[in-house]
């Protein structure tokens, strides 16, 4: 029975069998959401791309249906590559996709419901004047893809972005400017945005973010001096979703990014595990900006065959910008995850001396939501730094350190589907790093390396650092386990780590939490609150 696999997620989005890869399309339509994705219909390695569809009313418990879009004329017959939905203004959804042609070429082309009365839009049908677009002259078309939303500029033009490579020898990032008076003919006017050195930017994102940091999210085509703008790009050539925030200037269509360093893939990522290819949408029931991303195995295409299936969808993560900054989003669950909260069990004030392991007692197993905080550890908070410019040395500085380390203020945190005799362990933890003449960083890792028995699995450890103003009473986690996933926010959502694991013990009830402080000074967990989740409903596609 695939589905009882053990490392099968319970409360996560997965298509009951096979391979899946980058969200596409979200939207929120007449009561539901919407979330198509590519999937190969016939196995659990990439291939054969087509639109799987499901929808859902809380983003939480979802329905399948039907795969929405099959390749099936010459400018996508060999398969639906990634795209993205658009409400217009009356109401009606589009989307806009990547087809692979006959030619092995990558083209633009359009769907549109065929009974828009429908609120789960179960049927399709491409536009008659497919494809909308083929690569503008100077561009490859084996790196022309992904397009975005389309948002409507302050001239009442539509505009939307397509994912390429400007460079000669695959070294220019760049995101295409399309514009269109009707919604029907689409022009390549010039590029919005470029950055040397980046590889090819597949699955761009371009959105804007309330300035005033309210949670209240944007609807797509907002501009003007209450936003700010996010590009985000997927840079094919480091497999990593960065980001950067800055302000879009209508008037000739550039993006200024904030800071140069911050730029679109060399600066901020949404997550510094295993996150790709992710898209966002303005969910106009709840007034806020969704995010999902890909999460791909850590282990080898051999095992995906064996237990059928390969991918998992991150749980949807509500984005907005962090008004202490100009520069950083936060990233967290959507609220309606904790209708899945079953037991909890609760401790306040632990304290752990210098080389505490302490069990947390009377609740285990693989579907958890963790939440841990940690009182300041003793430092000069004067001497914090902002971490932004490292982000990706962090990663280095976890691969280099252990949880076993004890090299000052931390490692500290928690070990998550961790058996008794710690063969088996997740650690994700914290660790204040001083550097001289730059002051003190706050590092945060999620270890894999000690997550299973099991051989031939990708077990780095990932990290990165997290900003923590002066005003700051405790250093927090909310972790959330699901088998063989493990999300980790940190500080609200100022970091983002997501992390596969497959142990092969650590499993059910031998899965246990730990607290631990491996550093030189004691710390104390001043709350500590652990929930089992419930599996979510997932309604499987039938014909009737
Ligand atoms: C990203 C990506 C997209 C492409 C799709 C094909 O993971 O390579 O650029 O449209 O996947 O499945």
């Amino acid at each position: 029975e695939i589905r009882a696999f053990k490392h099968r997620t319970a409360f996560h989005f997965q298509p009951d069998k096979n391979w899946m890869n980058d969200p596409n399309g979200p939207m929120y339509y007449q009561g539901y959401y919407h979330l198509f994705y590519q999937y190969n219909p016939e196995g659990a390695v990439w291939g054969n791309i087509i639109w799987g569809h499901a929808v859902s009313t809380d983003l939480v418990n979802w329905r399948h249906l039907e795969p929405a879009l099959k390749g099936d004329q010459w400018y996508d017959i060999r398969g639906i590559w990634s795209g993205s939905a658009t409400i217009l203004p009356d109401g009606s959804p589009v989307v806009m996709y990547t087809g692979w042609s006959n030619a092995s070429v990558q083209i633009q082309s359009m769907a549109l419901p065929a009974n828009k009365s429908d609120p789960l839009l179960r049927q399709w049908l491409k536009a008659p004047q497919n494809p909308v677009a083929e690569v503008p002259a100077g561009y490859n078309a084996d790196q022309f893809r992904d397009p975005t939303t389309a948002w409507k500029g302050p001239d009442g033009v539509w505009r939307l972005l397509v994912g390429a490579n400007a460079g000669e020898s695959g070294t220019i990032g760049t995101a295409l400017l399309y514009k269109s008076l009707d919604f029907q003919t689409w022009n390549f006017t010039q590029r919005l945005h470029s950055v040397t050195g980046t590889g090819m930017w597949e699955c761009p994102d371009f959105y804007p973010v309330s300035l005033s940091g309210a949670l209240l999210g944007a609807e797509t085509s907002v501009y003007g001096p209450t936003v700010k703008h996010v590009l985000k790009i997927s840079a094919n050539d480091m497999k990593h979703d960065y980001y950067s925030v800055g302000t879009y200037v209508t008037g000739n269509d550039t993006f200024l990014p904030e800071s140069v360093n911050l730029d679109a893939g060399i600066g901020l990522r949404y997550d510094y595990g295993k996150f790709y290819a992710s898209k966002s949408f303005f969910d106009q029931f709840k007034s806020r900006r969704i995010l999902f991303g890909w999460v791909n195995e850590s282990n080898t295409e051999d095992a995906n065959i064996h237990k059928g299936w390969a991918s998992v969808m991150s749980i949807p993560r509500q984005v907005w910008l962090d008004n202490r900054t100009t520069t950083d989003l936060i990233q967290y669950p959507v609220e309606e995850l904790t209708s899945l909260h079953g037991r909890n069990v609760s401790y306040e004030n632990v304290t752990l001396e210098v080389g505490a392991f302490v069990k947390v007692d009377g609740i285990s197993g693989n579907q958890l939501d963790i939440e841990v905080s940690f009182g300041m550890p003793n430092m000069s908070r004067a001497a914090l730094q902002p971490p932004e410019l490292l982000a990706e040395f962090g990663q280095l500085e976890c691969a280099q350190r252990s949880s076993d380390g004890n090299t000052g203020i931390g490692p500290f945190g928690v070990y998550v589907l961790a058996t008794d005799d710690f063969q088996e362990l997740t650690a994700i933890y914290f660790q204040v790093l001083q550097s001289p003449g730059e002051g003190l960083k706050i590092l945060v890792c999620s270890d894999q390396s000690r997550s299973s028995v099991a051989p031939n699995l990708d077990t780095a450890a990932f990290g990165s650092f997290v900003r923590v103003y002066d005003d700051d009473q405790f250093l927090t986690l909310r972790i959330l386990v699901d088998h063989s996933i493990v999300e980790t926010f940190v500080q609200g959502g100022r970091t983002v780590i997501t992390s596969r694991v497959y142990p092969e013990h650590a499993l059910d009830d031998a899965a246990h939490i730990f607290l631990f402080n491996n550093g030189t000074a004691p710390i104390t967990a001043t709350m500590t609150t652990i929930w089992n989740m419930n599996s979510i409903h997932i309604t499987e596609f039938s014909r009737t």
